[in-house]
């Protein structure tokens, strides 16, 4: 080794001993007379003190370095003196008194600082993403992600389930997003399609024997980008055999519980795991994945607000339609201003405008709807939003969808303004009975809730035929402060159910055989009843770490628009290459 210690590791009980050390120098000082390094390596800094008097070469080549130089030091152990020590460094008691110092390689200066981060573009930090990762605040990160990994293998491990690999190259088959396609060379016009999951194949690991298997296991879909989206990401993937679905929630929250201790500083705000329906999710917050740091429940004032002579409330109740509402604590002296800034968050999130009633101190309600609330009305309204003096109450009206898309952004916009968000807890709910189908207009049929393979819950099968839209399903979300961070369900372990479910998707039986076939015969040849989840690594990570993208924990993401800046993909290929693959180019 070209180091006997760490850079973090010095400490007053080591004063005296002779060292060397080695990594890159963060910062260099010269403070007449006298060099100071910040020498740095992955376990944090030391400071090293070059005394022309000690060493006449080695404050040369202090002299001589730069940021980011890769040098090699040997010296003394000793004592800050008095009244220079560093109460934020773990080493800030002592320093290392030069000897000799080697430089192992230079380095330009580089594009990015790495002792201070700056408001640089995101592009500049993923095109020198090798230096961007030297930063503590990243090296924090990655060390999080193995830690995580790490406690998972074990944890998954002590409860006897087997790791085991699931082909990349795989079968295109529908699954929710579109597939990266690989074409093949010797099957020319075929191609293989990279796994959206493992679904297919951990479902045929069940029917293969092996009752408990996991996975860390990359995923690609070709997919609009967000801050919680790749083009490829990493999931625990996990299925058991002979399993409720308790059973399954219950090993996943021991396992989250387990990873957060172990992994990072976050606290989990309760144990065990609060649990809503979909339904109650959706009424109580606006959306299937709520964040529970905080209340600011919404509360549906439909029965009220339709007995008014507001018109845009009674018109859209005569009509089918909801009104909700979301009080805000407090905020009755909001200003037109805010009002309209809050307004816009919830024209942003579809809504055709916000009312809002201010109940003053004095218990007076202002707002311009007012005069369409008769007294024994606005003391309804009031009651049914739980109002009290000094509160905002902010109203929306329209489809069940507009309002609680409208009132979910509106509920995190309030949360935020006042101050509601913990930001060292993490709020793990589960979320449950989700329907088994959702409706999609365009294409005008059926589309999975969550995918093909869910069970519909057994006492809703017989509506499959009546009325499939009504029928729940055994999936099962988790999520983590307003992000959904694992989905999972119990899986159709029958080849007719199976079968009926893929038709009322659309499929036809020729298709279902050809996309599915594989599945299908299996299933034909004693398949155990089985259930799994997954739970998606880097949106866990990146809670874990407090960051607000999850390319902030994976060590080389693609960016915002799916591209690989540091070495430029995707990229054109050589004519020759297309060749030998059988493909033309037609970019018009
Ligand atoms: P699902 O599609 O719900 O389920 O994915 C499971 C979890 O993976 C994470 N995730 C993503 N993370 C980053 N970028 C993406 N593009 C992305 N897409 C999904 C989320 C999500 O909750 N085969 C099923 C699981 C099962 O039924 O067992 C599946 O893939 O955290």
């Amino acid at each position: 080794m070209l180091k006997t210690n760490n850079c973090g590791e010095l400490r007053v009980e080591h004063i005296g001993q002779e060292v060397t050390l080695a990594g890159w120098v963060n910062r260099r000082r010269n403070l007449g007379g006298l060099i100071f390094l910040d020498l740095r390596d992955r376990d944090g800094l030391t400071q090293v003190v070059a005394n022309p008097e000690i060493s006449d070469s080695a404050y040369a080549t202090a002299d001589s370095v730069r940021s980011e130089y890769v040098i090699q030091v040997e010296g003394t152990v000793q004592h800050r003196p008095a009244g220079t020590e560093n109460p934020n460094l773990p080493t800030g008691e002592i320093e290392v008194l030069a000897s000799h110092i080697k430089v192992l390689n230079t380095a330009k200066t580089p594009p990015i600082l790495i002792h201070r981060e700056e408001d640089e573009a995101e592009a500049l930090r993923l095109k020198y993403r090798y230096l961007d990762l030297r930063r503590p605040r990243m090296q924090r990160n990655i060390l999080i992600r193995h830690r995580a990994v790490k406690f998972i293998r074990d944890f998954l491990t002590s409860r006897a389930f087997l790791e085991i690999e699931t082909p990349i190259l795989f079968k295109s088959t529908p699954e929710g997003a579109r597939d990266y396609l690989v074409p093949s060379r010797v099957h020319p016009g075929k191609f293989y399609a990279l796994p959206q999951s493992p679904q297919q194949l951990k479902q045929l690991l069940m029917v293969a024997g092996f009752e408990r298997y996991f996975q860390i296991a990359r995923c690609f879909r070709d997919e609009d980008q967000r801050a919680d989206r790749q083009p490829e990401f990493t999931q625990l993937d996990l299925e058991m055999s002979f399993v409720e679905r308790e059973d399954i929630l219950a090993l996943t929250e021991e396992l989250m519980i387990g990873m957060v201790n172990h992994a990072c500083e976050k606290r989990i705000k309760a144990t065990p795991f609060p649990r809503l329906t979909y339904a109650e999710a959706m009424e109580r917050y606006g959306t299937d994945r709520p964040d529970l740091r905080y209340g600011l429940e919404l509360v549906n004032l439909t029965s009220v607000a339709g007995r008014s002579e507001f018109r845009v409330f009674s018109e859209a109740v005569a009509a089918g339609q909801v009104v909700k509402g979301l009080r805000a604590p407090g905020c009755s002296n909001y200003s037109r201003k805010q009002l309209a800034e809050v307004e816009a968050v919830a024209k942003e999130n579809g809504a055709k405008g916000l009312i809002s009633l201010a109940l003053e101190p004095d218990g007076t309600a202002r707002s311009s709807v007012a005069k369409f609330f008769p007294d024994p009305l606005m003391v309804e309204l009031l009651a049914a939003a739980e109002m009290e003096p000094d509160d905002l109450l902010l109203m929306a009206a329209g489809t069940p969808a507009e309002v609680n898309a409208a009132l979910d952004g509106v509920r995190q916009e309030m949360a935020q303004r006042l101050g509601l968000i913990s930001p060292d807890e993490l709020a793990f709910g589960w979320v449950t009975d989700f329907p088994l189908f959702e409706w999609n207009e365009e294409e005008n049929r059926w589309d999975p809730s969550h995918h093909l393979f869910t069970a519909p819950k057994e006492e809703d099968i017989p509506l499959l035929e009546s009325d499939p839209g009504a029928v729940k399903s055994d999936q099962y979300d988790l999520v983590c402060n307003g992000n959904e961070v694992a989905g999972g369900s119990i899986r159709i372990h029958q080849r007719k159910l199976q079968e009926k479910v893929m038709e009322l998707i659309g499929l036809s039986p020729q298709a279902a055989r050809q996309q599915f076939g594989h599945l299908l015969e299996a299933f034909e040849y004693g398949t155990p009843p089985h259930g799994g989840i997954a739970p998606g690594i880097d949106r866990l990570v990146m809670l874990m770490a407090g960051e607000r993208s999850i390319r902030e924990v994976i060590a080389f993401p693609k960016s915002q628009s799916a591209t690989e800046l540091m070495a430029n993909a995707p990229s054109e290929v050589e004519p020759r290459q297309l060749k030998e693959l059988h493909i033309k180019l037609d970019l018009e």
